[in-house]
């Protein structure tokens, strides 16, 4: 879905496989996994769900500190800890680091106008409610929120605190 949302990439199935193919490499990968360098759609869903597949993330700090593997965390990281199990875990709840549901944090409208939830079921209640992301391998996944209007983690704590030290986009500003 994210590849057609006209919110999101705006592409067409066409338009990536078109890209995929005149690519100096990927034919060349595709012989490699598939036989042939034709890029089709179907092989391109086998390898692009066969990579999301892969992205496993089980051995941060956090999960040896969880599995009492041997390593303990500092004192700023128990403090932190405390308060995100305070603050964080109700919605981003361990050890994903989500519950799976669909809340309102507080993001209200954006520049694309995404009412969230409310946009699937009409229900004035889900206005502005979006799914719980994990927050896993989180300080690889800038930008943050549905629309990625918080740059960096300093205006996501921002955002939770009510205050702006730095000035991006965020609506709060
Ligand atoms: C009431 C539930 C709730 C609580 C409590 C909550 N969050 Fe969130 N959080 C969400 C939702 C829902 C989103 C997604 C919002 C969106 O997509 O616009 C989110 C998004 C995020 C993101 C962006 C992740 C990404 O990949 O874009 C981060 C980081 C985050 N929260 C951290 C925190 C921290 C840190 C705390 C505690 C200070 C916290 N959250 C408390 C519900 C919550």
């Amino acid at each position: 879905m994210p590849i057609t949302n006209p919110v999101e990439m705006d592409e067409t199935m066409e338009g990536v496989l078109a890209k995929l193919r005149a690519h100096p490499q990927y034919p060349g990968l595709f012989k490699k996994a598939f036989g042939t360098p034709e890029v089709t759609g179907p092989r391109m869903m086998k390898a692009l769900s066969q990579f999301m597949v892969m992205l496993v993330s089980a051995n941060a700090k956090y999960d040896s500190v969880m599995r009492k593997q041997g390593p303990v965390f500092t004192a700023d990281e128990q403090a932190g800890y405390v308060i995100f199990k305070n603050k964080c875990s109700s919605c981003h709840t361990e050890p994903l680091f989500t519950d799976h549901s669909f809340r309102n944090n507080g993001i209200g409208i954006g520049y694309n106008g995404d009412e969230g939830r409310y946009t699937a079921t009409l229900n004035p209640a889900d206005k502005y409610r979006f799914k719980v992301p994990s927050l896993r391998n989180l300080a690889y996944t800038a930008p943050y929120m549905h629309d990625g209007r918080l740059l960096n983690l300093d205006a996501v704590l921002d955002h939770y605190t009510g205050e702006c030290r730095i000035c991006l986009r965020s609506i709060r500003c």
